[in-house]
């Protein structure tokens, strides 16, 4: 049901069309371009959503350049072989309506040619970011003959009256403008891109209105007395009974009113501010995404800058940017996208995922810190889509992201096989100082006993850090593994930092013992084995042990007795 739902509200790009024809020239290399690959696509599996890139299930191990980087092919030359090096797949790139359209009507595509023309060459997808409208909350990105004309391109205004670099999004010339130069992009990547090198686009960076909860200009008064559109409250009311229980509540505060202006239907606070500021964004970045896609129906998403905590108010955040209070109103304004994304910069990772993938939504996190755990719990508890470290490169070459990658991109078919059967799970220690967690799965339960949370650091460092109970232990030195159950008793598990025992979790035999181990790696999805494992390697055949360094893949088949 929870799937049937997301096609419902994400389905813009899950009937696949094929690639339009493409001109026999355009490609940026000016070489004859190969025959067209298949349009990448979010479909659902089975029992998960999946990206499809060349007609197979993709995972998108991906990095987020800086922001300014992408503005230069000189600056980005030493990056490309970085990253390859990093074994990334994915790069999310840029394009900026400054530099795509600097003069009206005049069009500039060296730069996102030159980004096809590098993944290209170093084996690796683009995930390209449309810096226009909004960049993190304020419109930095708009060319200047936009910037400079308040009058055609309105701009927001707070309460206190001070003006903002921030356009309206109830600007119809803007959205225009915003909408044209976007197909005119995607029309380029097109006829440019057979290949799909580029599979996703994200429209927009954090939108939302900062300093006040709400627009004040004069459009904005105007539509917040006027009626609330039939077509988010007939969206409301047929999802009722699955709404985000934070718009449950400010509806029901005015009674599940079905028509009225917004402060009689939702209030007349900063949580009816957000509501309003999100219908008008998300219809903005929606029209702004059927545009391109009429060129180029390729996946497309909003990101989020999200609530920092739970005492700050929409304002203090961008308010009516895709937060999960709000993903209800995204839906029914924007359903031309594909997903609303995370950038999550917080430390309650699990908490964002868990909340982002309320009501099906797929999971794609497009920022966050370089986290190998976090990576693992975003694929094994979600199977996200992808996971994308921002300011990628800036980290050192030799990450720990590297090889997790390399273990990962190996993987992927095995991943995607067993997700669409739901046998796939994660578990990632909470805090680097817990010393156990248990899970039951595939008909076992599951005890993990963690490294001492100490891993890789300096014995001293990580003895005084346990004794201080955690304190000044890394994030990254949690233990993590991905669990995908292959067959009855038979487990691959990709982790590091544990020792692990097997205990039955059905009536039966009482006794799980351990079979055989072997450890060895993924190669597109086929095994290639390494040493047995048994003797002082599993206990004396009573566990499973990943405390090395680096991510390891071993298989375990269990088998009962009493
Ligand atoms: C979030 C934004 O989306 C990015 O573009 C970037 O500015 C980062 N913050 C910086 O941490």
């Amino acid at each position: 049901m929870k799937h049937i739902l997301a096609l419902l509200w994400f389905g813009s790009t899950l009937a696949l069309a094929q690639t339009p024809p493409v001109s026999a020239t355009a490609t940026p290399s000016g070489a004859k371009p190969p025959v067209a690959a298949p349009t990448p696509a979010i479909r659902k599996n089975g029992a998960t959503m999946q990206m499809m890139v060349d007609g197979r299930p993709f995972l998108m191990l991906a990095g987020e350049l800086h922001n300014s980087s992408a503005s230069s092919s000189e600056y980005m030359k030493p990056v490309w072989k970085k990253l390859e090096a990093m074994n990334l797949n994915t790069v999310i790139g840029t394009v900026s309506w400054e530099l795509l359209e600097p003069l009206e009507g005049k069009f500039d595509f060296t730069l996102v040619d030159d980004q096809i023309r590098q993944a290209r060459a170093h084996n690796m997808r683009l995930v390209l970011i449309w810096f226009a409208t909004w960049k993190n909350a304020v419109a930095s990105y708009i060319p200047l003959w936009v910037k400079t004309d308040l009058k055609r391109f309105p701009r927001v205004q707070s309460k206190d009256g001070v003006g903002q670099e921030e356009l309206t999004p109830l600007g119809e010339e803007s959205l225009r403008a915003d909408a044209k130069a976007y197909r005119a992009l995607m029309r380029h990547i097109r006829a440019a891109d057979p290949q799909h090198t580029v599979i996703m686009m994200q429209v927009q960076n954090e939108t939302g209105k900062l300093h006040d909860s709400r627009d004040r200009s004069s459009l904005a008064e105007a539509a917040w007395n006027r009626p609330v559109p039939a077509e988010l409250m007939n969206s409301l009311a047929e999802n009722k009974a699955k709404l985000a229980p934070e718009l449950t509540k400010i509806w029901s505060a005015n009674g599940f009113k079905t028509s009225g202006t917004w402060p009689e239907i939702f209030g007349a606070g900063p949580a009816a501010d957000e509501v309003f500021m999100a219908w008008y964004i998300a219809r903005y970045v929606g029209k702004v995404t059927e545009a391109g896609k009429a060129e180029l129906p390729i996946p497309m998403y909003a990101n989020a800058w999200l609530v920092q905590n739970e005492n700050q108010a929409p304002g203090a955040y961008p308010s009516g940017g895709p937060n999960p209070q709000v993903h209800d109103i995204w839906r029914a304004a924007a359903p031309q996208l594909d997903l609303l994304a995370p950038d999550i910069h917080l430390p309650d990772f699990k908490g964002v995922c868990a909340k982002f993938t309320r009501n099906g939504n797929p999971l794609f996190i497009p920022e966050a810190r370089a986290s190998v755990p976090n990576l693992f719990w975003a694929i094994g508890r979600h199977a996200a889509l992808g996971y994308s470290p921002f300011g990628i490169e800036s980290l050192p070459e030799d990450t720990p992201l590297g090889p997790a990658y390399k273990t990962l991109a190996g993987m992927i078919p095995v991943i995607a096989k067993y997700q669409a059967e739901g046998k796939v799970t994660a578990v990632v220690q909470d805090q680097a100082d817990q010393r156990t967690q248990e899970i039951s799965f595939g008909g076992y339960k599951f005890s993990f006993a963690f490294s001492a949370g100490g891993r890789g650091l300096p014995q001293a460092q990580a003895q005084a850090a346990q004794a201080a109970g955690g304190r000044g232990m890394p994030q990254e030195n949690r233990g993590f593994a991905l669990i995908v159950n292959t067959a009855p008793d038979d487990f691959v598990i990709a982790g590091q930092g544990f020792s692990l025992t097997f205990a039955p979790d059905t009536a039966g035999p009482k006794v799980a013992g351990i079979g055989t181990i072997d450890e060895g790696r993924y190669e597109k999805g086929v095994w290639i084995p390494g040493r047995r494992i048994n003797g002082d390697e599993n206990g004396g055949g009573t566990r499973m042990q990943m405390r090395g360094q680096g991510v390891g893949i071993q298989k375990v088949k269990l088998y009962r007795y009493d």
